[in-house]
């Protein structure tokens, strides 16, 4: 496995596999890898002759009071993960060469970015979509792939892919939870054992209207009530959004179908944390870490 640091040295490896006909998947992460990240580079591995892992915690996607200092690092370990999940490359590039002085370019999906996430950290869907569109110029991938559990960052992230018309399959891979159901981030290594047993209500909540849904209620204010009722009876966590919206477009629905997105954001403590599901969608069994 071969780390690179430098974008001209990354830029020119991409080129040359190009031209000797190779394909290239590209998993781009903040680094911090866990079975989610895990399971999109083993999905990597499978759809390209080179898969790319890229680690960048991007400054231009953290807001002035959010965990951009302490986001959790550890190359060695994320290094161990990608090998063992088969990378060829681990791309590592630093902020000062992703941003040199005088950056001023930025791309912005507009609708999209708005709701949800878009609305508690202005902002962050321009510099995700910025630093993906530069990831996707270094690297040259063919195949790129996302999380679900960031579902609208996967959903702005295909509408700029469409929209500038990059030549990048996008893949969206499926949550993958702990056993407890709590849904994988690297931001869960912030909570203590008592903050992390208040998360499960988040995984608690989004059970409890699949189930509601499942046995036919489709009207989203009953819906929405009883998933805050269960979240807001545990003092430790703060609601931030929690809404039924279409699965394509973001926009807020009254009445729920199978392409119905419940999306929540809650803080429990200074960590917020994010979860979501799309109600006609089987929820998937949780994996092993490779
Ligand atoms: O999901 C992430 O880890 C980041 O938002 C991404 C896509 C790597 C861009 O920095």
């Amino acid at each position: 496995m071969n780390i690179i640091t430098t974008i001209e040295e990354m830029q020119q490896a991409a080129v040359s596999l190009k031209r000797e006909g190779k394909t290239i998947a590209l998993v781009p992460t903040m680094g911090f890898l866990h079975e989610g990240h895990a399971s999109l580079l083993r999905e990597g591995r499978r759809q390209g002759d080179i898969l790319v892992l890229s680690i960048f915690v991007n400054p231009i996607q953290f807001g002035q009071n959010e965990d951009l200092g302490r986001y959790p690092r550890d190359m060695e370990r994320d290094c161990r993960v990608a090998a063992e999940c088969g990378a060829d490359i681990v791309f590592t590039p630093d902020a000062a060469g992703m941003y040199p002085a005088g950056f001023q370019t930025s791309v912005a999906v507009a609708d999209l970015s708005l709701p949800l996430c878009g609305a508690s950290r202005p902002g962050h869907f321009d510099g995700v979509a910025t630093v993906v569109t530069k990831l996707f110029n270094i690297c040259q991938p063919d195949v790129a792939l996302f999380g679900a559990k960031d579902y609208q960052q996967l959903a702005v992230i295909r509408r700029m892919t469409r929209d500038l018309n990059l030549p990048v399959r996008i893949v969206g891979m499926p949550i993958v939870r702990e056993q407890d159901g709590l849904a994988m981030s690297s931001r869960n290594s912030y909570l203590s054992l008592e903050q992390r047993r208040s998360a499960l209500r988040l995984s608690r909540a989004i059970r409890l209207v699949r189930e509601l849904y499942g046995a036919g209620t489709r009207d989203v204010a009953s819906l929405r009530r009883a998933a805050l009722e269960l979240i807001e009876a545990e003092p430790a966590l703060t609601v931030d959004y929690l809404d039924f919206r279409d699965g394509a477009t973001l926009e807020l629905r009254d009445t729920a179908d199978d392409a119905t997105l419940m999306a929540l954001a809650v803080k429990v403590g200074n960590t917020r944390l994010i979860d979501n599901t799309v109600l006609g969608e089987e929820l998937q069994p949780c994996r092993e870490l490779c």
